[in-house]
């Protein structure tokens, strides 16, 4: 989400004439996009804002500003206790950077954080470097109000962009050679423009390029609708992998957390899904040690992973924050007891990634190329339709953006290791499917 404002923020800029530069000691305007989700998200940016000190030393005129959810959250305490920071723009005023940087650069303070019930920037156009893979911010804000969640403080309520000019972005992103686009947002699938919901979005989307694959992140189990699982299974190019957060496995967390389902409702979602759409796969979001967390509860997170089988996860300890509901319950599981939770979850979910990877040995795989391979260059690399790392030997014949089918030979938790087999013609093949 933050990449994709980054992109927003960065085509606003230069519009007004500013550019790029790689060499920080360069740059007259150094502004750090920021997340507020979990603590360690804000210790980060401490320590930048530090590193930040030395170079406001060096160069008095550069600019520093904080954009994004700890502008919200943090303002007063940027602007004067961290006296380097010139300027605090939260996620909804970002139309009003040029202005705020104009009087930064005339000795003033600017704080803007105001949020807005209708800003979805539908008709700025993001600065995008050449590449594979685009990500589309769809709707902003989140009006679920789980009780651990800083979201719907830091970037408001839900608000959707308009059908149309979502769909003139793909079709400018495929006259650019974009092969992949992955439509975002909080809760991505409360999608709604008039009447239009999200399958209608991703139905549109998908008939743009039938070369161009289609992903979305992230989706609310509550929103999950049997239109969009049918959608889903209709369009070959809408890749066949769901991000569904379950959270927890203790429906009495669940409810704490606010989360609107039960762990029953939840398995039968995935459960249709499967029908649905043969081979889908899901991935999810997983919080150790909310608070009142029992072992019991803890176990009941395990056995809910050892159900659905997640092919990927990311898993959290939880993070106390300010403002929510959950601020107000005591955190009152340790610690220590936390990190190991997280570790249980974690070993848990490697050794269900790897097991599932090692199912897919022998089978054949439709892949678009990335591609070379980070840690050699006889290699290339690229994903499956459901988001899995497929490396394999380079050939000549094959560049960046191609699709090929791979027969995969082997597989560790995280990456799947094959052969190339044939180059793929995407307007005859399911490409975003098994092969
Ligand atoms: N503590 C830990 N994890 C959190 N998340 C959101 N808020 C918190 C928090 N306070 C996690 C959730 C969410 C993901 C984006 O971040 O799992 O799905
Ligand atoms: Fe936060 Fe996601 Fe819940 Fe919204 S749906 S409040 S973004 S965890």
């Amino acid at each position: 989400m933050n990449f994709a404002d980054t992109e927003l923020v960065l085509g606003i800029l230069k519009q007004q004439g500013y550019s790029l530069t790689k060499e920080i000691d360069e740059a007259d305007v150094i502004l750090l996009n920021t997340c507020s989700i979990r603590d360690n998200a804000e210790q980060k940016i401490y320590a930048r804002l530090v590193h930040l000190k030395g170079i406001k030393r060096n160069h008095p005129g550069t600019v520093i500003g904080i954009l994004g959810c700890m502008a919200e959250r943090l303002r007063k305490n940027l602007i004067e206790e961290e006296k380097i920071v010139d300027l605090v723009v939260g996620p909804d005023e970002y139309r009003r950077l040029p202005e705020f940087i104009d009087s930064a650069f005339a000795g003033g303070k600017g704080i803007s954080v105001k949020l807005s019930r209708t800003e979805t920037y539908d008709d700025i156009i993001p600065y995008r470097e050449e590449g594979l893979n685009a990500w589309i911010s769809v709707m902003r804000g989140c009006d679920k109000f789980c009780t651990y969640c800083v979201v719907p403080f830091t970037r408001g309520r839900e608000r959707s962009r308009l059908l149309e000019s979502i769909v003139s972005e793909i079709k400018c992103l495929s006259a650019k050679g974009f092969k992949e686009v992955t439509l975002l947002g909080q809760n991505v699938n409360s999608y709604l423009d008039g009447n239009r919901d999200f399958a209608d979005l991703l139905a549109a989307c998908s008939s743009i390029d039938p070369q161009m694959r289609i992903r979305f992140t992230t989706s609310h189990p509550q929103d999950l609708s049997d239109k969009l699982l049918y959608t889903i299974a209709e369009h070959p190019n809408l890749c066949n992998s769901i991000h569904l957060p379950v959270q927890s496995g203790s429906n009495r967390i669940l409810e704490l957390m606010n989360r609107t389902y039960s762990v029953e409702h939840y398995l039968t979602i995935i459960d249709k899904a499967r029908k649905i759409i043969p081979g889908i796969s899901f991935s999810t979001d997983i919080i150790a040690g909310f608070p009142t967390e029992t072992e019991e509860d803890h176990k009941m997170t395990l056995d809910v992973m050892k159900k659905v089988r997640y092919d990927g996860a990311f898993m959290f300890k939880y993070s106390p924050r300010q403002g929510t509901k959950a601020f107000s319950m005591t955190d009152d599981v340790p610690e220590e007891i936390k990190a190991k939770r997280l570790n249980d979850i974690i070993e848990l979910q490697q050794s269900v990634s790897y097991e599932l990877n090692q199912t897919l040995t022998g089978t054949e795989e439709i892949i678009l190329v990335e591609g070379l391979s980070k840690k050699s260059e006889d290699f290339l690399f690229g994903r499956t339709g459901t988001n899995k790392i497929v490396i394999f030997p380079r050939s000549n014949n094959l560049s960046a953006g191609d699709y090929v089918k791979v027969k995969i030979n082997r597989s560790t938790s995280a990456t799947l290791f094959g052969d190339f087999v044939e180059l793929v013609n995407p307007a005859n093949q399911d490409i975003a499917r098994t092969a």
